[in-house]
Parts: structure tokens; sequence; C-alpha cells
């Protein structure tokens, strides 16, 4: 099977803009620096979760399923735009939201969970850790909604098929690169669940490019299991288009140094990245992932682990709505 002949349920923007980010390069003494600007994908404020969730809503559809089960934190971004996709598509979104980064149950919407509650979706929050198995809870859910005669579709984990989202985005870039002759070197973001990176090594190697993807971890898991859980993608990947290609081992790179706190925890660090790349170039990165992995780039650039010559593009995979939930972070007036 070819790449385009995945099902998939078209609902985002594309391409996204590839733009340089010159005074942040100049700041940094560094390499030319690109955005990849995934945090305009559509679907309630954007992300990377677009490109994925258009495979996965394709999979649904097929199966027939008017509600979708998914669970994450409480400030997810998955949860967000599983809801904006389930409106658009007619579904009910059923979201199981651990308290997770803040640890209690919060007294007010706001962030993530405002929109989710905007659009609509059943919340069903749960006092459990991120990496808590809530396995159970969705089983429950999805039980109930079938008593009272729907189909759910239940994501107990985030399904191969989404990786094709990523491997599409591979190929957006080497258009948009010719169109600006670069030749990129580098694709650098925050890696997570795994689908975001799995499918950047596909199209990356699909196109037999040069290109090194390097993944930022943002701590929802041990880097080793990340790393397990991106080369099982990348199987599952191969297992529906039918075909294999030779990554290895050494193809995954996740720099873990920068996790800083653990999931969701805004360090000192990662909160004046946060104000350098809004104060240098008017972008506005997240404190649960985008500004994590920016702080890895910008760490990595003073490292020297990227030549003066060399290209480098950091995917902003959105993100921003959970920056008002930790507004306290940033002083008051
Ligand atoms: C804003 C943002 N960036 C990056 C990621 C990581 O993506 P992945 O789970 O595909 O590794 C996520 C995942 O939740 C996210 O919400």
């Amino acid at each position: 099977m070819r790449l385009e002949e995945v099902p998939k349920i078209p609902l985002g923007f594309y391409p996204t803009p590839l733009h340089e980010l010159p005074r942040l390069s100049k700041t940094l003494d560094g390499p030319r620096i690109f955005i990849k600007r995934d945090d305009l994908t559509g679907l309630a404020f954007g992300g990377n979760k677009t490109r994925i969730i258009e495979y996965i809503f394709a999979d649904a559809k097929a199966a027939g399923a008017d509600v979708v089960v998914a669970s994450c934190g409480i400030q997810s971004n998955w949860a967000r735009q599983i809801t904006a996709a389930a409106k658009i598509l007619g579904m009910k979104p059923v979201l199981i939201l651990r308290t997770a980064q803040f640890g209690e149950e919060p007294r007010e919407y706001d962030g993530n969970l405002l929109l989710d509650v905007l659009m609509g979706a059943d919340v069903r929050v749960v006092k459990a850790p991120i990496t808590a198995d809530v396995s159970r809870e969705m089983s429950e859910v999805a039980n109930e909604y079938a008593a009272k005669g729907h189909k759910p579709y239940v994501l107990y984990g985030e399904p191969p098929i989404g990786v094709f989202g990523y491997a599409n985005c591979a190929y957006e870039l080497t258009q948009q690169a010719k169109t600006l002759g670069i030749k990129i070197d580098y694709i650098v973001h925050a890696s997570s669940g795994g689908a975001t990176q799995a499918g950047l090594l596909l199209g990356v190697k699909m196109q037999r490019l040069e290109t090194r993807v390097v993944g930022i971890s943002a701590a929802s898991r041990p880097k080793n299991i990340l790393v397990q859980d991106i080369k099982r993608l990348i199987d599952g990947a191969f297992k529906i288009i039918g075909f294999d290609l030779d990554i290895s081992s050494e193809d995954i790179v996740v720099f873990d140094e920068y996790e800083l706190g653990g999931y969701g925890i805004p360090s000192m660090e990662v909160l004046s990245t946060i104000r350098l790349l809004a104060e240098t170039e008017g972008i506005i990165l997240d404190p649960v992932y985008t500004g994590k992995a920016m702080w890895g780039l910008i760490d990595l650039v003073k490292k020297g682990y990227f030549d003066r010559d060399e290209v480098v593009v950091f995917i902003h995979t959105g993100g921003l709505p959970a920056l008002f939930a930790y507004r306290k972070y940033f002083g008051s007036p």
C-alpha cells in the first residue's frame, strides 16, 4: 500500500507554514533554525494530534463507531483535539482525564479542560498519575454507552495507524525545503507517546533522506519505554502498509536530559525558554511539550551538537491552551 492510500479523514489545514527564526539563531549564535508551525493545523487551536487523528477517525468511522473514548491528563491536547474531531464528525467524545499534572480535581475550567467542556465532551476525572492504567474506567464508560445503544471506539493507547500523520509531514517538509532552497539536517520535536517521532522517522526513511530526527522527551514515560513504543509504532505501521525499511535503534534518538522535574512540571529553564521565544520571535510555546523541546534544542546548540552550517527544523507541535492553566508561573501585573 502507498502512503496516500491509507484511509484518512481530512480534518486539518496543510501545508502548515515553515519559516525561519533568524533572531533566535542570532541570539544563540547557532545554526539556521526553522520552525514548522504545526500549532496551526486546526482542530480547536491546532497541534500535532490533528495529523495523527485523521487516520484514527477514519478507522473509527470504518468500524461504525458513534462514540470515541480517550484518556489522558487533565490538560491533555490529545483529549481536546479528539473532542474537536469527534464534534466535526458527529460523534460523542468521552474523556477519562487523570488529574496528573495538578494532582487534584480542578476547581475551575481552564486551558484544554475548558475547551473540552465547551465543545461538549463527557468528561470523567480520575484521581491518578499520568502513567496510571485507566483501561478499566475506559471499558466501564464504553459499556455504559453500549448499553444505551451506542457503538464506542476506545483508544486504549496510541494505535499505529496514527503514525502516517507525521510520515506525511516529512513529505510536506521536503517540498517546503525545496521551495526554500534548504536541506534539512535535523528535525527536533517534543516526544511523548511516540507517534510523532515514529511518523517522522518513517517519512524520512521512505524518502531515503539523511535528515536526523531528534525527540526531546516530555517525561510522560521513561526513555527506554518511549523508545520501545516508537519502535512498536513503526513496526505496526509497516504491517499496515505492507512493507519494511531498515530503521535501527540508533535511528531512534531521544534525549531525556530535558525532562526537568517530570511530566507537566515547568522548570525555570522551560519558563525562560518560553519567554525567550516570545520575546525574540513572537512565538508562543507551551510549558508541557514545546517549551521543554525548545529548551532541549537550545541546550544542544550550546553544546555544539549541530554544526554552524547545518539546518535545524523545530516542529511546533502545539499545546498552547495549556499555557493559560500555567499562568501563575509567569507572575502577575
Ligand atoms: C503539544 C504536544 N507536543 C508533542 C506531543 C508528543 O507527541 P507524541 O505523543 O506523538 O510523541 C504531544 C503529545 O501529547 C503534545 O500534546
